[in-house]
């Protein structure tokens, strides 16, 4: 008897849990709806339109390498480059280049110390002004058209130092089933990267940390391992 009215017990507090529990703790997102959200993601109120993962792991990999120059291709509004202005102001060292073909930065971003601001787009971007840099981190983060981004991983490829990165940005368009649009994108000029460039890997760390490829940067973490 004691037993059956543990049990009976029981039973009724879990029907009013079940009935407490509203309805809209179900949990639903994807790719399109982090897609549509990264548009409106702002660093210190500047635009900078980044799927949250990655933005978690642009900080750590900055302090993985610790380089002195990080060369961004696409400032835009120039919250990518804030942020890692921001991030090597607390490493104490370091400087951002940021290439634009269009003078569109917020003043917070152009006038950081830690960045240089170019606005003739990557393909007249000199490479002596890296010359002095010892560590250096390259990210594609422009047109996102394959000819262009390949172009880009071409001319900068040997400037990323031994241990450092190569991040191409946004691959996530093939799953958008976008790349149509950007003559398959990032993906495609990653593809024609590798099997010339073989100081380069996709760091699997990296591209598979929350997960396989959860990133806007499919097989974009390209680390050079000698
Ligand atoms: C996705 S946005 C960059 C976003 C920025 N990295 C951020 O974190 O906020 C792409 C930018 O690439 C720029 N772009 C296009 N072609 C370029 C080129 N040839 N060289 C440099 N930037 C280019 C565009 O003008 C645009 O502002």
């Amino acid at each position: 008897m004691k037993k059956l009215l543990k049990q009976i017990k029981n039973k009724i507090r879990y029907w009013l849990i079940n009935l407490s529990t509203p309805s809209n703790e179900k949990i639903s997102f994807d790719t399109f709806s982090l897609y549509r959200a990264h548009g409106s993601i702002t660093y210190r109120g500047v635009l900078y339109s980044k799927c949250p993962f990655d933005y978690v792991l642009y900080q750590m990999i900055l302090r993985e390498v610790d380089p002195d120059l990080v060369i961004e291709i696409g400032t835009n509004i120039g919250g990518g480059a804030l942020y890692l202005a921001d991030l090597m102001d607390i490493s104490g060292h370091g400087m951002v280049h940021t290439i634009d073909v269009e003078k569109k930065s917020d003043a917070l971003a152009a006038n950081h110390p830690r960045i240089k601001l170019f606005t003739d787009g990557w393909e007249n971007y000199d490479l002596n002004e890296a010359k002095k840099y010892s560590k250096i981190l390259v990210i594609d983060d422009g047109s996102h058209f394959a000819e262009s981004t390949l172009g880009a991983m071409k001319k900068f490829a040997p400037l990323v130092s031994v241990n450092s990165y190569l991040i191409v940005e946004d691959g996530i368009i093939n799953a958008l089933q976008l790349s149509k649009l950007f003559n398959g994108g990032p993906i495609k000029a990653i593809n024609d990267f590798l099997p010339t460039n073989q100081d380069f890997i996709i760091d699997r760390k990296w591209c598979d940390f929350f997960g396989k490829n959860a990133t806007f940067n499919v097989n974009g973490y390209l680390k050079r391992v000698k």
